[in-house]
């Protein structure tokens, strides 16, 4: 397995194109080249791609542009595409879609609605969060043509003097299922830690800034497992 690590998010591609691509004022906005990558590598012209945690739509935008089809959902969806749905339980048959991308909540840190279902009001020093996105996974897992691929965004979490290593306890969850492709490093130069206050306290209780993200990228095989 390979780890790279890449300046995706801070490609001066990143907002290519003359039209917007999901909202930045949305708390949690995924930068949309980080999506138009993979849809070019995993993906042709007319393939279905979905998003099951849409959130500002991001994916959609990319989607169409590329002409890809595109289907969105989300647990508290903010525009009219976007298609009101619990990610552990998605409406589309087996085998049917050829890419999926999902950037899920980390933990409880952002508070993206007052939906009861919202995994993001799980935190992540708990195990049900993990049992929670498995069920995801294996949502994922059904609606994806075999060999077929998708990609999966999550950052670790340091609060309160404690380390979570969300992205590789859930990287254990997702290999159950899927065969990995490769683990991408999303680096966050332009994150809201990076000022002089957070820098001090990083130095203060001897932790480091949370500068990246995770981007897993993974297949479902074309055997049963
Ligand atoms: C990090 S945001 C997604 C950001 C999105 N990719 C964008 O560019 O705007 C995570 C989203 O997951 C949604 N979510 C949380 N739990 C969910 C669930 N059980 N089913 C569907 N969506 C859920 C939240 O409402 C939130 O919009």
């Amino acid at each position: 397995m390979q780890i790279e690590s890449t300046t995706l998010w801070d490609f001066p591609t990143q907002n290519y194109g003359d039209t917007s691509h999901g909202d930045n004022k949305f708390n949690g906005v995924t930068p949309a080249f980080v999506i138009w990558n993979l849809l070019q590598r995993y993906t042709k012209e007319g393939d279905r791609v979905v998003d099951p945690m849409a959130g500002s739509g991001t994916t959609i935008d990319v989607a169409l542009e590329l002409n890809r089809k595109v289907r969105a959902y989300d647990v508290h969806p903010v525009r009219k595409d976007i298609i009101k749905n619990d990610a552990r339980k998605i409406p589309l048959p087996d085998d049917y879609v050829d890419f999926v991308f999902i950037d899920s909540p980390y933990s409880d840190n952002i508070k993206y609605s007052d939906e009861p279902d919202c995994i993001g009001k799980i935190s992540c020093e708990k195990e049900l969060f993990y049992d929670e996105l498995e069920k995801v996974a294996q949502e994922i897992l059904r609606i994806l043509k075999p060999g077929k691929a998708m990609g999966w965004v999550i950052a670790d979490q340091w609060i309160k003097k404690k380390f979570s290593a969300t992205g590789f306890l859930m990287w254990q969850r997702l290999e159950k299922y899927f065969e990995p492709i490769d683990i991408i490093c999303l680096t966050r130069h332009n994150q809201t830690s990076n000022t002089g206050v957070w820098h001090s306290r990083a130095r203060e209780f001897n932790f480091y800034l949370r500068g990246f993200k995770y981007l897993f990228i993974m297949r479902k095989t074309n055997y049963i497992k």
